[in-house]
């Protein structure tokens, strides 16, 4: 059965993607519940180029060959595969499509053709741009090309079609998530709009955040544009408002400056409910100060949600045992990822209960060692909390809180 979902973004340019419903793990890592967008696109001008492909995923690739005969664009036709980003997400069908329309030039980076013959092993019909190269498609399309780099991978560009002035923006200003029935801000229902808010944060947090100087800096580069419309490779296309997704980009960005919300992100794991008995000394800490909890239990949470919740909020909460003379291994796994996703500038407490000998504690020092955390005096106690420790728990929590409740929030001025 053929699946056609063409959607037309300006004359002669077409969103011909595939919305991706699985239970796949992102990268291999990430949960995606409520699945993914693959965004591809065509610009017709005399000659035709794709930007972006698919991976065969959940019936993608189908998708996409689909979506092009419903435009009577056969394979002979296409003179141009524009490869913005070479992560596999985007360009799995490469091999594929490489079969189909040999004649086809691709067009990316220097950084970009390496890795074009390292996946697919295609060293020929390939054109190489860099920041300012122009290509013209005739009937008045014409694209120019930015390099990004890191915004997700080195050899990553963005393309800018002149005529109708839309970016298409590769990762950035991307989200997880499939359309829930339309593909524009502007269509967006007002109750879709906090399922767009959560899967782009968490997107950020997990796929981008390391990179967030260079999200800044593509920003800058990009500033000159005249941009009507951002047409990212996951999630929505910003065509009602643009200026929106990109300031949400840089609150991102900022969240591992010293930028976060008034929030208290609690991540806890207990092996026998000594760790918990002391969770909800601190929590009843917290609410004396009314501030808002994101709470988390390892391993029963998984790490991806963790990170968005932890990246977005100013004050941080661990609490873990000692397992075998080092931290409870799923909270020091959550850690890891912190480190690695720069979960930065963070008001910061621990508490945890050990046996025989802590060693939470140590682990919990070492790993916050380059994370520019302000770590309040940590609690560590050995069995069941006392009646004393549990009081000072709850000083904990409202230590922290108190320290949190007077930051002002940054989320302004996006609505869309
Ligand atoms: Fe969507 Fe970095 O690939």
């Amino acid at each position: 059965m053929l699946k056609i979902t063409v959607i037309e973004l300006s004359e002669d340019i077409y969103w011909i993607g595939a919305n991706i419903h699985t239970e796949d793990l992102f990268e291999g890592i990430w949960p995606i519940p409520n699945g993914v967008a693959l965004n591809a696109y065509v610009v017709k001008g005399e000659k035709i180029a794709l930007i972006e492909l698919v991976r065969e995923w959940g019936g993608a690739a189908q998708t996409l060959i689909n979506n092009l005969e419903s435009l009577s664009i056969s394979f002979d036709d296409i003179d141009y595969i524009v490869l913005n980003h070479l992560e596999p997400d985007h360009t799995g069908f490469t091999n594929m499509l490489k079969l189909l329309a040999p004649n086809a030039e691709i067009v990316t980076t220097q950084k970009g053709a390496a890795l074009v013959d390292g996946f697919f092993g295609i060293t020929s019909n390939i054109k190489i741009v860099k920041t300012g190269d122009e290509l013209d498609l005739g009937k008045g399309k014409k694209l120019k090309f930015a390099e990004i780099p890191n915004v997700h991978w080195p050899e990553t560009m963005v393309t800018y079609e002149e005529d109708s002035k839309i970016l298409f923006s590769s990762d950035a200003f991307g989200s997880f998530g499939v359309h829930k029935g339309c593909i524009f801000d502007d269509e967006t229902p007002d109750s879709n709009k906090s399922y767009w808010e959560d899967e782009m944060l968490r997107y950020y947090a997990n796929i981008v955040a390391t990179f967030s100087p260079m999200v800044l800096k593509a920003i800058d580069t990009l500033a000159g544009l005249e941009i009507k419309m951002i047409a990212p490779s996951h999630g929505l296309v910003w065509r009602g408002n643009p200026g929106a997704v990109i300031n949400k980009y840089i609150r991102y960005a900022n969240y591992n400056k010293d930028y976060a919300e008034p929030e208290i992100c609690v991540v806890w794991g207990s092996m026998y409910g000594n760790t918990e008995t002391m969770l909800n000394a601190v929590l009843r800490g917290i609410a004396k100060e009314a501030v808002p909890i994101h709470l988390h239990r390892v391993p029963n949470v998984d790490p991806s949600f963790v990170l968005a919740d932890a990246y977005k909020s100013a004050g941080l909460v661990i609490g873990a045992p000692t397992y075998e003379y080092g931290m409870f291994p799923p909270m020091k796994y959550n850690l890891e990822l912190f480190q690695k996703k720069h979960i930065w500038y963070k008001k910061v407490a621990f508490f945890g209960s050990y046996g025989w000998s802590g060693g939470a504690l140590k682990d919990f020092e070492s790993l916050s060692e380059r994370m520019k955390w302000e770590i309040l005096d940590p609690l560590s106690f050995k069995g069941h909390p006392t009646s004393e420790e549990l009081k000072q728990g709850e000083e904990l929590g409202r230590k922290i809180a108190s320290q949190v409740k007077n930051i002002p929030s940054k989320i302004k001025d996006e609505e869309f």
